[in-house]
């Protein structure tokens, strides 16, 4: 089983949009994957229809109750939705122990993939992300703060893995709404010279800009089923043919 996290401080980059449509490209190519959500806001789980009676990641972090009371059976992929609620994971869970929960939920699960979609912040549920997950997907766009963005993670990544809590490496960099302009170019090489930094060599791939990514998430479907030969959904191929190539190495 492989644990992927898809995380970037910064909100609006593509983290959900990415993980939905690589989830779907690797139900694809018929890998068993579960999808959970670990945004507070719950955009995945209004886009894939969650069931509201269902237990989400907050009950099972706080142990109310058991994974199959949270686990959904969509079309694609299983699937464990947010709660608002986890907007007091800092205060909930805070014991330094708490940190495990996450790692310790997935001990009940048997996927060949598990992806997570992160929140936008630097707080005890993207911390839990690093110790549970074999690796990080950090989508950005072109702009300075949510490529600066990839400098944070990966320094808490790198605390994490110097005290031996964590083994997580960043699996890729993807610079999401590319376009053919000089800014992407540039930021391009940027997201080249910050991946030779990490040493594991992570793959660096675009994701081009479209309108379908929105009028997807409206029709409350991936741009696999939506689109399915927009620019956008032909790169999720890619980027999910690369993540298979990868992970099936280690
Ligand atoms: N390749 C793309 N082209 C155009 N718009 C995109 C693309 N990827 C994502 N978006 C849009 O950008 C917004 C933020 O994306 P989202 O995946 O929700 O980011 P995050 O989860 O990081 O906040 C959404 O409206 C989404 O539809
Ligand atoms: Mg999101």
């Amino acid at each position: 089983m492989k644990v992927i996290a898809i995380a970037n401080q910064k909100g609006g980059v593509g983290k959900t949009t990415t993980t939905w449509e690589i989830g779907s490209c690797l139900a694809a190519e018929h890998k068993k994957v579960l999808v959970i959500d670990l945004d507070q806001q719950a955009n995945l789980s209004d886009y894939v229809d969650a069931d509201p009676k269902k237990a989400t990641i907050y009950d099972l972090l706080k142990a109310d109750n058991a994974v199959e009371d949270a686990l959904q059976h969509l079309d694609e992929f299983d699937f464990i939705a947010a709660s608002e609620k986890l907007s007091k994971a800092d205060k909930e869970f805070s014991a330094p122990e708490d940190i495990y929960l996450l790692k310790s939920l997935l001990e009940y699960v048997d996927y060949d993939y598990v992806l997570i979609d992160s929140n936008p912040a630097r707080n005890t549920l993207l911390n839990m992300c690093y110790i549970a997950s074999d690796y990080i997907l950090i989508p950005t766009e072109c702009d300075a703060g949510s490529i600066t963005g990839i400098d944070a993670i990966y320094g808490d990544l790198m605390k994490y893995r110097k005290l031996n809590w964590s083994n997580a490496q960043v699996l890729g960099l993807i610079l999401n709404k590319y376009e053919k302009t000089s800014m992407h170019t540039l930021a391009l090489e940027t997201l080249g010279e910050k991946a030779e930094e990490m040493g594991n060599a992570p793959f660096i791939m675009t994701v081009r800009k479209s309108i379908k990514a929105s009028e997807s998430k409206l029709a409350l479907q991936s741009m696999q089923k939506y689109n399915k030969y927009g620019n956008p959904a032909m790169d999720y191929r890619k980027v999910a043919a690369k993540i298979i190539e990868m992970t099936q190495e280690a």
